[in-house]
């Protein structure tokens, strides 16, 4: 939020993480940001916007509810109005969707979950591909005291050496629950994304990866780049 300056207007998903809407909603708004909260799985992002928009907020999907909004769509009304378009990518983590490949200027996670996946540490990150912004965030890092110290930095790292075979673990997990779920007549709705009834089902197969079968691809990639560099070494 310290990118903005009082009187910014952001375009926000209105299902997301509950402490984001805490952050927009009780400190955010008294610091004179605006905001505009939306379904951006299907609402209009773009009527949304006003003279004083800087920016898009998403989480894809969204904590709670699984609604799934297009990214590469949105990061073009984005583009076309001059705003960021910031991802809470938490729910995929990087190992199954890339905002910033899909038109994104910055993407959050959090890394006490996926990222983390020993339950002993907790980080976030903020990740963009634009030097300006980069620059920007590190002062504010380096001026605020968020840096994570280096013992959270070592676990952090420790545990993103797993992450592949746990997202593949997971997925696989996912999907047998979802379908015993809706198998369980005391059971209303599943929302999961990867079922195909589910309407962002399709945007899911365009824009992240998982869900329908494991992903040998993945795994094969990183064990060949760590041969690579094992060779190196040797
Ligand atoms: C989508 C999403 N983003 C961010 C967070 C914040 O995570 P942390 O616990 O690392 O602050 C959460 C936590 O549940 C989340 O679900």
């Amino acid at each position: 939020m310290e990118l903005f300056e009082p009187g910014d207007h952001l375009v926000v998903e209105s299902d997301l993480y509950g402490g984001s809407i805490r952050l927009f909603d009780n400190v955010s708004k008294k610091n004179h940001y605006e905001f505009t909260f939306l379904d951006c799985s299907n609402e209009d992002v773009e009527g949304a916007i006003r003279e004083n928009t800087k920016a898009i907020y998403i989480e894809t999907p969204t904590n709670p509810m699984m609604n799934v909004s297009d990214i590469s769509y949105i990061a073009g009304i984005a583009k076309k109005y001059h705003l960021l378009l910031i991802v809470d990518n938490t729910f995929l983590s990087p190992y199954f969707q890339n905002p910033l490949e899909l038109g994104a200027d910055i993407v959050i996670h959090s890394g006490t979950k996926f990222l983390g996946g020993h339950n002993d540490t907790l980080a976030g990150f903020v990740v963009t591909n634009n030097e300006e912004i980069k620059e920007r965030l590190r002062f504010l890092i380096k001026t605020t005291g968020a840096g994570l110290s280096p013992f959270d930095s070592w676990l952090l790292l420790r545990g993103i050496k797993t992450l592949g075979i746990r997202m593949e673990k997971s997925q696989e997990n996912a999907i047998q629950i979802a379908a015993w779920l809706k198998q369980q007549s005391c059971v209303k709705n599943v929302y999961y994304p990867g079922l195909p009834e589910h309407p962002g089902y399709e945007i899911m197969k365009k824009q992240a990866r998982g869900f329908q079968r494991i992903n040998v691809a993945a795994p094969r990639k990183i064990i060949t780049e760590c041969l690579e560099r094992i060779r190196g070494i040797l």
